[in-house]
Order: C-alpha cells, then structure tokens, then sequence
C-alpha cells in the first residue's frame, strides 16, 4: 500500500556507541545517545520495512516491531551486519569507536607502582565502507551520517567518495549546535547530485523524511 512502501524491503541499521574494551571493567567508546538511529528504525517499521536494528549499548526502548540485535564492539557489528546481508537499505547512523585495545587485558589492570598503562591500539573495521564497496550482497541504498564540527558539506563530500556510499547524512555536532545527545537535528544531504539542506527539526521527524527520502531513492515510492 502506499503508506507502506517499503513493505517487503527489509532495512539495516546501526546505531548507537561501540565499547572496546581496555580491561573487563574499562572501555573506550565515541559519545552517542543512539536517538537518531533509533528514530530511523521507528520510521522504517511505520513505513512497513522488516527492520533491523544492530544497536551498541545505549538507554532507548527498542522500537516496536524492529529487530534490536545488541553488540558491543565495532569486530561483533560488522560479523551481525554481514549476517543480515542482502537488504533494500542500509543505513550506519552507529558512532563506531575508530580504534580498540590490540590486545585487552583480562583482568582488571591495577593502579600501582607500575608506572601508567600503555594502551596499544589497532583500528577497528570501517563497517559502513566494507559494505558499500562489497563486492557481492551490496545494499540498492548504503547511507553513511558524518558527525562534523567544522567544514560540514566538504568534510561530508570527502566522506561520500571515500567511504564508497550512495548518500551521506551530515550533521553539526559542535558545542554550540544541541545536536549531541538532544532531540533536535539539522541535516544536509550529501549525494552525487548535489547537496539538500534541511531545516532544523526534531529526530522524530528528520528520520521520517530521510526514511521517505530513501524509499524514492530505491524506487519505493514516488
Ligand atoms: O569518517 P567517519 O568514520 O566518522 O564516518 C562516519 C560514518 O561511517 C558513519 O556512518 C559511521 O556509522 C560509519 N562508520 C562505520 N565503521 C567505522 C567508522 C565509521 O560504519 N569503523
């Protein structure tokens, strides 16, 4: 029906932080309060798509009639979003931490005499590039958010091309803008036909746009 249209398309989402662990108490992790990608996820189910959500840990309510896969580190998001792998879209609104501990500790490191721990880092998988540039199983629709401070569309138009997606989300998340952790959003939309920014507005309603949005970008809905 048309108020459904993406009834039969099936939608991957990620969101919220990823937490690398340190040692089994300590972590490292981006700041996100995952409500953009839960938002999105609420607006996907309305418009009929089986939905499925691979979230890292936050304080939400999963949304009704999505499918919340919980993960914890980029490695675990990557194995779950590979697994899901054919979907209509996929969307990566997750703040991946772009760094885990090479080799965690796994117990509890002590503060002590030692001197101060010395973390040694490894990069963690690029979960949306691997996607967008895979070689069989890519989604119709792959659709990055650039969390930017400074230099917004540029950061989002270098993203665009590196990363391989069909679309960037790109948002203002400076000091000053509310945008992290609030309820609020203004986004521009990054593709290779240009840029679309859109007025401020409440996540609610930014995720029902962008979700129209991306239902006409695969033909969905005209
Ligand atoms: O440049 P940056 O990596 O911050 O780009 C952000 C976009 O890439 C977001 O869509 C984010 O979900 C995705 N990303 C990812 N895996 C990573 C890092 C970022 O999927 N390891």
């Amino acid at each position: 029906a048309s108020n459904r249209p993406l009834t039969g398309r099936k939608v991957l989402i990620t969101a919220g932080p990823t937490h690398e662990p340190i040692d089994p108490v300590r972590y490292i992790a981006n700041r996100s309060s995952g409500k953009q990608g839960y938002a999105l996820a609420q607006a996907a189910v309305a418009l009929g798509a089986e939905t499925i959500l691979v979230s890292g840990p936050v304080n939400l309510p999963i949304p009704p009639g999505a499918q919340m896969m919980p993960i914890e580190t980029a490695a675990e998001m990557l194995k779950l979003v590979e697994a899901e792998l054919p979907v209509d879209i996929a969307i990566f609104a997750a703040a991946v931490a772009d760094w885990r501990v090479a080799t965690a500790a796994d117990q509890k490191i002590k503060k002590g005499t030692n001197g101060l721990p010395e973390l040694k880092l490894a990069e963690n998988p690029d979960i949306l590039k691997t996607v967008a540039t895979a070689k069989s199983k890519r989604p119709k629709l792959v659709v990055g958010f650039a969390a930017e401070t400074q230099n917004v569309i540029d950061n989002a138009k270098a993203k665009l091309a590196k990363k391989g997606c069909d679309l960037i989300v790109a948002n203002d998340v400076s000091a000053d803008s509310g945008v992290m952790g609030g309820n609020r959003n203004r986004v521009h939309l990054v593709s290779a036909d240009g840029v679309e920014s859109w007025p401020e507005l409440d996540k609610s309603e930014v995720a029902r746009r962008l979700m129209e949005d991306f239902a006409r970008r695969i033909g969905a809905l005209t």
